[in-house]
């Protein structure tokens, strides 16, 4: 595996590839990669020819007093798992090189709508930074195929809207989120929990998984569930954000008489840690 910081590097040894006439798969990360990671990059290498991961902290979709100082950069690390997941070129650039002009005077995307709910309400301009990275690793990598975790629901809806929407020939591709045994989901943002705060962590995956059960026995008053979730884990110590039943497809809200494609969304606080998950009501 090639370890890339340039810009011109990266595209001389994707042009190779291209020249070769191999597929090329993109799993975009903030690093700090973990089993859940690896998962990613196995799909990408079981679709596409090569390989590229990138490896990038994005400042721009960090909010003020949000964890970016702190957000864990293990590098070395990183590079060894992908070494041995089969990744082909690790692109780990410095801010300088993907924000030329500094991450206050970058252009900005926008995905109107999907952006303005959920985490999108309780983190203004995420989105943003995350639709911009996302595009500008597109432009330098111009994969055929990118992988994103279904983790990231949301986050994974505003990429595939913002690929359709602007036409771009990407394949997006969702992988299913990995669990601890207990069911808390893989994240780099699980390492801050304390000892008991991990062990209560995976209540809210608990919680997603009685609501779905509550639902499929006929408790179709979604706003109950949701009031009910969101009680269950305010006595579990959590500091829910938000506990929300959407249409998977654009994540609005359904229709008293909606009972598939639907999918269950939860973002709380525990202690200083923010977790997420969501669980699709199939
Ligand atoms: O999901 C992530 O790790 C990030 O949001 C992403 C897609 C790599 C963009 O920085």
């Amino acid at each position: 595996m090639q370890t890339v910081t340039d810009a011109a590097a990266l595209r001389a040894a994707i042009r190779g590839w291209r020249t070769a006439g191999q597929t090329v798969g993109l799993v975009p990360t903030m690093g700090n990669l973990h089993a859940g990671h690896h998962s990613l990059l196995k799909l990408a290498r079981d679709r596409a020819d090569r390989v590229v991961a990138s490896v990038f902290v994005n400042p721009t979709q960090f909010g003020p007093g949000e964890d970016f100082e702190r957000y864990p950069r293990t590098l070395a690390q990183d590079q060894a798992g992908l070494a041995e997941a089969g990744c082909d070129i690790l692109f780990a650039p410095e801010v300088s090189t993907m924000y030329p002009f500094g991450p206050a005077a970058s252009v900005s995307i926008h995905v109107p709508l999907l952006t303005e709910t959920l985490e999108g309400a309780h983190r203004p301009g995420h989105f943003d930074g995350v639709a911009t990275i996302v595009a500008k690793l597109f432009n330098l990598v111009q994969p055929d195929l990118a992988v994103f975790g279904q983790k990231d629901f949301q986050q994974l809806r505003v990429i595939e809207r913002m690929v359709r929407d602007l036409s771009l020939p990407i394949k997006v591709m969702a992988a299913p989120t990995l669990r601890e045994d207990d069911g808390l989901a893989l994240s780099s943002r699980n390492q801050y929990l304390s000892p008991a705060e991990r062990a209560r962590a995976p209540q809210i995956h608990a919680t997603l998984i009685q609501m779905r059960e509550l639902f499929v026995q006929g408790g179709h008053a979604w706003q109950a569930l949701e009031q009910a979730a969101s009680a269950r884990l305010q006595r579990a110590g959590f500091v829910p954000d938000y506990v929300a039943i959407r249409r998977a497809e654009d994540l609005g809200a359904p229709s008293v008489d909606e009972r598939t494609g639907l999918v269950a969304l939860v973002a709380a606080r525990l202690g200083n840690t923010r977790l997420i998950d969501n669980l699709i009501f199939d």
